[in-house]
């Protein structure tokens, strides 16, 4: 049986640290869809073109090296506007959500344009200063240069261009609950979102 949790919201919301810890607590497979943007994005840092690039990712890919990197991250939201790299990551998304067992995936556009029929739906949201605190820390600990500064200027970039693209772009779906983490602690924010996935997870699953 299928079971599809859709987790979307702005980098840095804790969309990540919620869909993993949901995937754990239920038993559910995680998808962390931005990797395939990442994967992508620094393909074409690597010089190739962008279409080719997503036609052709592996999912081992996803695994190789560090693809949570501030200029990998610029690359992915880049690539991210153009249809034809977003058409070429549809049936690989579809296809994780609907496994046996029950998927999390999150993102941007998940419970919008790629799995609009999830039975859960969560919109993941923080202030643009919170997110690009909790970014900085994560950067800074893995030794990278950044300033404060720099880093929330990244995130505003990222979100424009993600939101303001024509094709899927980053907004909650009409039936999304929306989940603003700024002042809530991480235990917090995973323990509401296990409450709204146990409201509408069956009983068999
Ligand atoms: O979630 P993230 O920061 O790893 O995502 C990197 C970029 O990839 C993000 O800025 C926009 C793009 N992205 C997207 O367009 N759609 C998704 N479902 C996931 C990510």
């Amino acid at each position: 049986m299928s079971f599809t949790v859709a987790i979307d919201g702005p980098a840095a919301a804790g969309k990540g640290t919620i869909s993993k810890g949901v995937a754990a607590h239920f038993g559910f497979a995680h998808l962390d869809t931005g990797l395939l943007y990442r994967a992508v994005g620094r393909r074409t840092l690597q010089g190739d073109e962008p279409v080719a690039a997503a036609r052709a990712l592996t999912a081992e890919e996803l695994e190789q090296g560090d693809l949570r990197t501030a200029e990998i991250a610029q690359a992915a939201s880049k690539v991210a506007v153009i249809p034809d790299v977003r058409a070429a990551l549809v049936d690989f998304q579809r296809a994780f959500a609907r496994r046996a067992g029950g998927a999390v995936l999150d993102g941007r556009d998940i419970g919008t344009v790629i799995c609009p029929e999830a039975e859960v739906k969560l919109f993941v949201t923080a202030s643009a200063e919170v997110r690009a605190e909790r970014r900085f820390l994560e950067l800074s600990a893995k030794g990278a240069d950044v300033t404060r500064e720099q880093v929330l200027a990244d995130v505003r970039e990222r979100d424009a261009r993600d939101s303001e693209r024509s094709t899927a772009p980053m907004k909650p779906a009409d039936d999304a609950v929306l989940l603003d983490t700024s002042d809530l602690s991480i235990q917090d924010a995973l323990s509401h979102a296990i409450g709204q996935i146990e409201k509408a997870k069956p009983a068999t699953l």
